[in-house]
């Protein structure tokens, strides 16, 4: 995973928890890379983020999957400041989701060499409805409950979505069944 990720996360970690738990998740973690400083555009093992996300579980008695959705939910309004240009003339949050795919994480794989984005496809259901369905070795399904619930806060619009299948029960793919309110 990027180090920009690892950014994001020591940014979380730091603004909802302090700066002494990430000293101490630091003293703490047995790092594959000579790392930290974790660099924006280098590329870090997805084991040294999990490892850090474990330790914050175990500092903060929170379970891994609230903290992952949460930490989806913090870095949305993040990466839609850091780059603005793929919200300009975006007019509604589906509009939006099925940029991400093919313009977005095209883009991000563009400018940060070895990137590994995951697969977001987007089917319509209806007009306020959609399956997102999610591949990536990662299985972090979590962490797109916690970037739909920034997007549609981005937006002003409520949503509720429910797993219809998840790769972390064995399928191949998570399919999340959303729905959007007025
Ligand atoms: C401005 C919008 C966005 C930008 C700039 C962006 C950029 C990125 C970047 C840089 C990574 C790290 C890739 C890597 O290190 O290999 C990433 C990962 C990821 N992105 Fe996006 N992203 C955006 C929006 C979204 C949205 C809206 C979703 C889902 C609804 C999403 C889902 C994910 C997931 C789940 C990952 C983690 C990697 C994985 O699951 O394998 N992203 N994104």
């Amino acid at each position: 995973m990027k180090g920009v990720i690892f950014n994001f996360l020591e940014n979380l970690i730091v603004d909802k928890f302090g700066d002494k738990i990430l000293e101490e998740i630091y003293a703490a973690a047995h790092f594959s890379l000579d790392a930290p400083p974790f660099v924006g555009p280098e590329t870090y093992p997805d084991s040294d983020l999990f490892a850090m996300v474990i330790l914050l579980s175990e500092k903060t008695n929170l379970p891994v999957d609230d903290l992952v959705y949460e930490f989806g939910k913090y870095m949305f309004p993040v990466l839609a400041d850091r780059h603005p240009v793929f919200l300009d003339n975006v007019n509604s949050p589906i509009e939006f989701l099925k940029s991400v795919n093919d313009i977005i994480h095209i883009e991000v794989k563009k400018l940060f060499e070895g990137a590994n984005p995951p697969i977001i496809k987007i089917e319509d259901v209806n007009h306020r409805q959609v399956k997102l369905y999610y591949s990536s070795e990662r299985k972090l399904c979590k962490l797109v409950e916690g970037l739909l619930d920034g997007v549609a806060d981005y937006f002003g619009q409520k949503i509720s979505y429910s797993h219809q299948q998840c790769m972390r029960d064995g399928a191949r793919e998570c399919i999340l069944h959303i729905q959007f309110y007025d």
